[in-house]
């Protein structure tokens, strides 16, 4: 009995500010205040150690200036038939399956009442996404759920229908996640319900089976190739992919891909490996893949070297709950941020980390229905557009503290971090920063170039 109520006597009465994890108390607190529109101030000052090596901060200016409401929507898919204009921040994937009917309603709902897109994850478009409303991206992963055959291969059909909803904003291809790249998914048979089961195009009680590779393609170019088709078949709307960097001359590869096909993703999600899932084996969590960070300037250099940068959007999710956390992502190389966990929190999670239990006490991540029911669809969308516009507000209110009007004048120099006792340095001088093009000169040296010549569009390894 202990063992089982150990996470809430924990997080009640044992935890302190600086405690808890993946998200410490004092976070969730913050998220919770700004979700449910109460003091967010603290007092006294803070209880950071701020010079701690590590620790993350930036400079402000004598001379702050206002940024512009509007300077927060950033245009996806500029050369698109239709072009969608989206927030700086949006709800990151969580698949119905992982999240219960009312979570995925509150959460449309509050997308709709802030002008935001919620990312459908890979397990469809179900019918509680489109009950409120809200812009939907609509992400397709290996096990195509929602647009395949009973053999698990692409169903284009299927797809064009789904995609065709006016509703539907993007199509977002997903390659891997954070919290367990490389691995793949399984949604066990007991929990393939009737329901689940219709709504993906699977077979009730059967095992619902995410491979970890795409089975319509195998090469760099052919998964470009499979963008075209899906951009082609959904009418001209956005088309990207999310992936969580792994090998880097595997990203380069794909980049070398671009080049050779012309074929331009109109946008790429990077997720840290420091994100979250429904389940996830430990060592994949622990271990495997890339965190935000160092993965985002990465790409983002990749991108400028290779002349790609300005072709497409990058969006970036790994944690983000604070407007702080936005200016990081930005400032390495994001256009625009998504966050899941920081959304279930708005929802009123309180990281109880039962979710792949389906004894969730917050109704969030349960297909439980007496559990679900409780979750208060109209009360919980208010907070999470709450969290949303306070946090961007929060954003906003920084990037002018910076002495900057956009958050398009941002960039690596504007984050620095502890490197040593006593020693910040910006990212900028932390990470190698590439010149525009300079990738695309035969000539080119340094840590870039060296991989660069190594990838080959034709073959991932
Ligand atoms: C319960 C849960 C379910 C998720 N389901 C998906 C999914 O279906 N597809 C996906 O790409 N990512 C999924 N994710 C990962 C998130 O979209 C996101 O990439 C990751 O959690 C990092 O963001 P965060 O730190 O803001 O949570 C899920 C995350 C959670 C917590
Ligand atoms: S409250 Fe629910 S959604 Fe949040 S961590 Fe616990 S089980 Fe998962």
């Amino acid at each position: 009995m202990f063992e089982f109520i150990r996470p809430e006597i924990q997080q009640y009465f044992v935890e302190s500010d600086k405690d808890g994890t993946p998200f410490s108390r004092e976070i969730r607190s913050l998220v919770y205040q700004k979700a449910k529109g109460v003091r967010d101030t603290i007092a006294f000052g803070t209880k950071n150690d701020i010079t701690a090596i590590g620790y993350e901060f930036s400079y402000h200016s004598l001379a702050p200036k206002h940024v512009r409401e509007d300077e927060n929507k950033v245009i996806f898919g500029g050369d698109c038939t239709k072009p969608y204009s989206a927030s700086r921040l949006n709800i990151s994937g969580i698949s119905f399956g992982a999240i219960s009917p009312n979570a995925i309603r509150a959460l449309n709902k509050g997308a709709k009442i802030g002008n935001f897109a919620h990312n459908t994850g890979e397990g469809a478009i179900s019918p509680y996404h489109l009950e409120n409303g809200g812009d939907i991206i609509w992400q397709i992963g290996t096990g195509y759920f929602g647009c395949r055959y009973k053999n698990g291969r692409f169903n284009p059909e299927a797809f064009a229908e789904n995609s065709s909803d006016d509703i539907v904003k993007m199509v977002e291809l997903k390659l891997s996640q954070g919290a367990k790249p490389a691995h793949g998914g399984i949604l066990p048979g007991v929990k393939v319900t009737e329901e689940i089961a219709r709504i993906p195009m699977l077979e009730a009680g059967v095992d619902a089976i995410s491979p970890p590779m795409h089975p319509e393609f195998s090469t760099p170019i052919g998964l470009l190739e499979f963008l075209a088709k899906l951009k082609n078949l959904c009418g001209g709307k956005p088309v990207g992919i999310k992936l969580c960097i792994g090998h880097r001359g595997e990203f380069m590869a794909l980049c070398k891909a671009m080049i050779a096909t012309g074929i331009i993703p109109d946008f790429i999600t990077v997720d840290g490996a420091e994100g979250g899932t429904g389940a996830a084996p430990l060592i994949f969590a622990d271990k495997v893949g890339t965190p935000i960070n160092e993965a985002i300037i990465f790409v983002h250099n990749v991108l400028v070297g290779a002349g790609l940068r300005n072709r497409m959007r990058l969006i970036a999710s790994g944690k983000v709950a604070t407007g702080y956390d936005m200016l990081t992502k930005i400032a390495l190389g994001a256009d625009t941020c998504n966050a899941a966990r920081a959304m279930m929190f708005a929802l009123g999670c309180i990281q109880s980390l039962q979710c792949n239990t389906d004894k969730c006490p917050t109704g969030i991540a349960t297909q439980n229905k007496h559990r679900w029911k409780s979750l208060d669809v109209p009360d919980k969308s208010l907070r999470v557009s709450n969290f949303h516009r306070r946090v961007l507000s929060d954003f906003s209110e920084i990037v002018g503290g910076l002495g900057l009007s956009s958050p398009e004048e941002l960039d690596a120099s504007h984050v620095r971090k502890y490197t040593d006792i006593g020693v910040s340095k910006s990212f900028a001088e932390i990470y190698p920063m590439a010149k525009t093009g300079e990738l695309l000169d035969p000539a080119a040296q340094g840590v870039y170039a060296d991989l660069w010549k190594s990838a080959k569009a034709e073959s991932f390894n």
